[in-house]
Order: C-alpha cells, then structure tokens, then sequence
C-alpha cells in the first residue's frame, strides 16, 4: 500500500464485516434515526441564540434561518447520498477516507471534534442558564462563583460553571451504558421537547402584533447574514445521524430517511418559532435575556406556559448532548480503529457493547470546557469546524460521481454538482461572517491536527498493514 496522504480505503473492504470483538449492535430504524436527528437539532441554537440572533437581525432573524437552513439542505443531500453509499460509523471521517484520501479524512475527523465535543460543551452553557432560571423561580440560587465560565458576569467574579459540568457527567454516564437506555431516554425527551416548541407557538401566536415586524431588517442584509452565521448553530445535528449508520438496522434506506425529514421538520419549527418571538416583543427587548423563548410569554402574562417552556428547554438540551456526545464517541471509534488515533479509543465494553474509554474521554474534556469557556465563543468554533465539514464533504460527493460512477447508491444527491456546489457556497459564505478571530483559532486547531498526522497516525494506519 503506498504511504502517499492521498491513499484511500477500498468502499468494498468498508462494508466487508468488521471483526466481532469490535462490532457494534444493529437495532436503529428509520423512525430512530430521525428521533436522533431532532434530539441532536433542536437545543441551544434555538433556545438561546436566537435572542442573539434577534439582536443581530431584527425580526429578519426569519430570513437567517431560512439561508441557514438551505446551506443545511443542501450539504444535508449530499451527506445522504454518502450515509446511504458508505454505510458504517464514522460519518463524514469515513466517506472522506474512500474518496479524498488518508490526510483530508483525518482532518476532517479533527474538525468534527470541534463541531460535535465543543457543541456538548456549548449546549451545556445554555442549558445551565434555563436550570437556574428554573431553580430561581423555587428561590433557589448556586453561588455565583459557580454559574459561569471565568469573566462572563460583569460585575462578579465567576469561576466554574458547575451545572454544565454535572449534566455533561450524567450524560456521560448514560452514553457509557449503552445506546439501547440512551435511545429510550432520547426518544421521550424528544417527544416533550417538541411538544414544547409547538405549545409555544400555538399559544404566543395569539399575541403577534404585526407592528413589531416593522422594519423588518432594521440593520439590512448584514445583520441577516451575521445572524444566519450565527443561527447556523441551531441547525448543526442532522449530520450525527450519518455517525450511527453501523447501528442501522437498513442505513441504505434509513439513514437518507432520517437525515431530511428530522432537517425539514427542525426548519419549520424554527421558522414559526422566530416570527411569532420577533411579532410578539420588540427584538431590542432579548438584549441581555438568557432565556429568550420564555421571555414572549411572560411579556404576554402566560407565566405558567413560559415555566413550562423552561423546562421543554433544559430537556430539550439535553438530548443535543447526547446525541453529540454520541457522535463524538462514534468518529473517534473509527479513527481508531483505523490506526489513527490511539487503540484504546476504539476498545469496545464487553457488557455494554459501548466504546467507554472514548466516552468518558471526551465527556470529561467536553465538560470541563463547558464550565470554563464562555457560550459565544464555543458556538462559533462548533460553527465553523461544521461548516469546513460540509465543504469537504459537498466536494467529496461530487469527486465519487466522477471516479466511481457505478457504485451502487441507495439515495443519489439531485442535480449534482449544482446541489453540492450551492453547499460550497453556503457554507463558505457563512465562514465569512464568522470574523477572524474565529478564522484564526480555527487554523491553530487544524495545524496541530496535522502534526498529530505525520508524527503519529501517519506510520500508525492500519492502511501500512494492508497490500
Ligand atoms: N443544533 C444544536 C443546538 O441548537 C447544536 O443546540
């Protein structure tokens, strides 16, 4: 096998059986799929960031998730083309590895590490700050020297985020035990979360005065565009669906199944959900409001419902960690696996059939950053790690279709390479307004990625072993 960074894993050797001692258990079905989908999607992004979003955008925060979401759409049909084709875990590590090669997949596995550990650490901020709002409303409050990462309350000195801590180390633990209790857990949570969202809508609807969506965009298209790159967040989980294909009990129809219709119905809700907050208070009212779905409610005196919505909110959030987590775990297993992580990340519990030394691994660094790094800028890093991933993987579609023809695919991508050039440009477009200390922070991650190539992986590969 050549040593070249460009060498590729054979598709056929992907889908041959993986050796028993590090399989993992086929029990996830199409509906499963898209539980996991809306349990990864709809969490901080929308409970929290659009407050931020509002401020950013005006009541033109709608036509944020609307661009947001279409960058979404269209990386999303190129993802489905690749889960149905490429069908084992890993997500878009592993397609990377049979098309663009040893050194872009490992990259791209180093970026999904920013896009699925630091959103654990980023839901975990905001679901802390609906916990302690909730805790308040029983007149119960931590010490402040224990609710925020260091220097994010003027005026007090912060140390330690504690509970964003311990939900990660729950969350943790429940992913450590096996997917078959973390999917009936996530199955409930995502049933009351989105019967929570559509409460809110149904009853704050009544309350949208018309008046409050004028002017539209008070600061015109560039407050739309830096909201959507910031509301870009809110959509980021659809893509840990592709991660869970070795547990599918039919990825090749399953997983394209779950990737759209979690994405579509994710962008409906946001849609409504933007619209009637921005008609019912004016946006300038979310300034400083760290729980901005209630806030409309309260405004409007249907304090039980905005009770309620809180609590929607912190269950809510925690099945985007779960999911995330779950993602994180997988993407290492199969580096490892591979050889280019280090061999214990992939070591499968006997009982639990779960990769638990990955977990607890990540779900400690993913806590500890929670509690010491503050929302805004954890989110933007998870944003743009996301966004590079869906660039190479939009790329990486359009190279299969013209070296491999006649795979078989299960879901081919529509209109390629128009579909997987308008993800390029999506995507890259929402970069740009990400800002340059996101840019620069991003390059740093990415050069120690590649020193950790050719120092380590590189004379690792399990691909040195083969002919
Ligand atoms: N989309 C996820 C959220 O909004 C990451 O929390």
């Amino acid at each position: 096998m050549s040593s070249s960074i460009f060498r590729k894993k054979r598709i056929s050797d992907l889908l041959a059986i993986q050796p028993k001692d590090k399989a993992l258990k086929k029990e996830l079905g199409a509906l499963d799929l898209t539980m996991l989908g809306i349990g990864a999607i709809i969490g901080t992004g929308i409970f929290v960031l659009t407050g931020t979003g509002a401020l950013t955008a005006g009541p033109g925060v709608i036509l944020s998730f609307i661009i947001a979401g279409l960058a979404c759409l269209f990386a999303a049909l190129s993802y489905a083309e690749f889960a149905s084709t490429v069908p084992v875990s890993g997500s878009v590590y592993t397609y990377t590895y049979t098309t663009l090669g040893e050194l872009i997949a490992f990259i791209i596995g180093w970026d999904l590490v920013l896009e699925y550990l630091l959103a654990v650490s980023a839901v975990s901020v905001g679901w802390s700050g609906y916990f302690q709002s909730l805790l308040s409303g029983f007149g119960l409050h931590l010490p402040a020297a224990l609710t925020s990462a260091p220097g994010t309350i003027e005026g007090h000195t912060t140390f330690f985020n504690l509970p964003a801590f311990l939900i990660v180390m729950i969350i943790t633990y429940l992913l450590s035990i096996g997917i078959k209790e973390s999917k009936k857990v996530n199955n409930i949570m995502v049933i009351v979360k989105v019967a929570v969202v559509l409460l809110f809508i149904a009853v704050a609807v009544r309350y949208v005065k018309p008046a409050n969506w004028d002017p539209f965009m008070p600061f015109g298209f560039d407050g739309v565009f830096a909201a959507a790159a910031l509301v870009f967040f809110a959509f980021i989980g659809f893509d840990a669906i592709a991660s869970a294909a070795e547990e599918t009990k039919n990825p090749k129809r399953d997983l394209p199944i779950g990737i759209l219709s979690s994405l579509f119905i994710c962008t409906l809700l946001y849609v409504f959900v933007s619209a009637i907050m921005t008609g019912v208070v004016p946006f300038m009212q979310f300034e400083g409001v760290a729980h901005p779905i209630s806030l409309p409610l309260q405004v409007a005196g249907q304090t039980w419902v905005a009770g309620i919505i809180d609590l929607g909110a912190i269950i809510g959030m925690t099945t985007v960690m779960l999911v995330m987590l779950y993602g994180q775990t997988r993407v290492m297993f199969s580096m490892s696996r591979d050889g280019l992580m280090p061999p214990f990340l992939s070591e499968v519990h006997k009982k639990h059939h779960t990769p638990y030394k990955a977990t607890w691994l990540f779900g400690w660094i993913a806590a500890l950053m929670g509690a010491l790094i503050p929302l805004d800028e954890l989110a933007k890093l998870v944003n743009i790690g996301t966004l590079s991933a869906f660039i190479l993987i939009s790329i990486a579609v359009i190279v299969l279709r013209i070296k491999q023809p006649d795979l078989p695919r299960a879901f081919r991508c529509p209109a390629v390479p128009i579909i997987p050039g308008l993800a390029i440009l999506f995507c890259g477009f929402l970069i740009l307004q990400l800002g340059a200390s996101t840019w620069i922070r991003f390059a740093i991650w990415l050069a120690i990625g590649v020193v950790i190539y050719f120092a380590y992986s590189r004379k690792r590969s399990k691909l040195n072993e083969s002919k």
